[in-house]
């Protein structure tokens, strides 16, 4: 199927390794012309040299932090630069650190919302004159299964708390920004094997004194129908088709990546 995204000016934010590497790399197959970052300048020159070398899409990189006010401007002024228009918007970022409710201060809660609310936030206030200038867009929010029910571990409190304001947010916009022919859609990984979901399960593990692999046997013998944890690609997938002119009448959708985890019906 021709998902209708070739030439399309597409950002993948925090994109040097896992999810958003396997999004960008996805979108680039598809013809995109692509944006990535990641706060490692090494890190992201490797990884849009690779995604460039296998797809032979026109890829550029910056370092932006997106948890900061002038990394997400970086990021989008670096789009606007080089490809002069914006067409679709990933909005990701590395996760906040685990941790449970008595071990957060005031100051870790800040740099959390900083991280996953405002991130989402900023980079959305900058692409959408561009999205309205040119008549339409699509944003899709990376967020997470969580934000429908919280992992029944319980060291992902920020997480859990403020992925739920993205949610939020995305839904009142997708209504809001119709009429502008922006289409606004999360998606929500559940686990995908990433370094990230390895960081999870040694945290995990140390709290309950067993080993990452029993956590994750846990999951994939109890918690998750289909057995096993999701590859990046497979949730990339999820993310690109949203994003796609194909995906015309979807909007203020959120589609979860989980092979089944979660036991809710909507
Ligand atoms: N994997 C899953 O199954 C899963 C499930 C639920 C939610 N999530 C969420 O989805 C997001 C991506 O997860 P992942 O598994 O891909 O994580 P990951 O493997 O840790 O990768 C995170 C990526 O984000 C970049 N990054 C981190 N902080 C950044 C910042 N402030 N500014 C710019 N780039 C930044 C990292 O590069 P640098 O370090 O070079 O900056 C890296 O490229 C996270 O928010 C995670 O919590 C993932």
């Amino acid at each position: 199927m021709d998902l209708g995204l070739r030439d399309k000016v597409t950002i993948v934010a925090a994109s040097s390794k896992g999810l958003g590497r396997a999004v960008a790399e996805e979108f680039a197959r598809e013809g995109a012309r692509l944006v990535m970052c990641s706060r490692d300048e090494a890190a992201i020159r490797t990884a849009a040299e690779g995604v460039q070398r296998k797809t032979g899409a026109d890829v550029q990189w910056t370092v932006a932090d997106v948890g900061t006010a002038e990394g997400c401007q970086k990021l989008v002024r670096t789009a606007v630069d080089k490809f002069g228009t914006i067409d679709i918007l990933v909005s990701n970022a590395g996760g906040p650190p685990p941790g449970r409710f008595d071990d957060l201060d005031d100051a870790a809660w800040q740099k959390a919302v900083g991280i996953t609310l405002f991130s989402a936030v900023r980079l959305t206030r900058l692409v959408l004159p561009h999205m309205r200038k040119a008549g339409g867009g699509s944003i899709v929010y990376m967020t997470s299964t969580t934000v429908r029910q919280p992992t029944q571990y319980l060291n992902l409190i920020l997480s859990n708390a403020i992925r739920a304001a993205v949610q939020g947010m995305a839904k009142t916009l997708s209504s809001d920004l119709a009429k502008d022919g922006v289409r606004v859609n999360c998606v929500q990984p559940g686990r995908i094997l990433t370094e990230r979901i390895e960081q999870l399960d040694s945290d995990t593990a140390k709290r309950q004194n067993t080993t990452p692999d029993t956590i994750r046997a846990h999951y994939e013998k109890n918690v998750i129908p289909m057995g096993r944890y999701g590859k990046p690609e497979e949730f990339a997938a999820a993310v690109v088709f949203l994003a796609s002119p194909k995906a015309s009448y979807i909007t203020g959708t959120s589609l979860q990546v989980d092979g089944g985890m979660l036991m809710s019906m909507f």
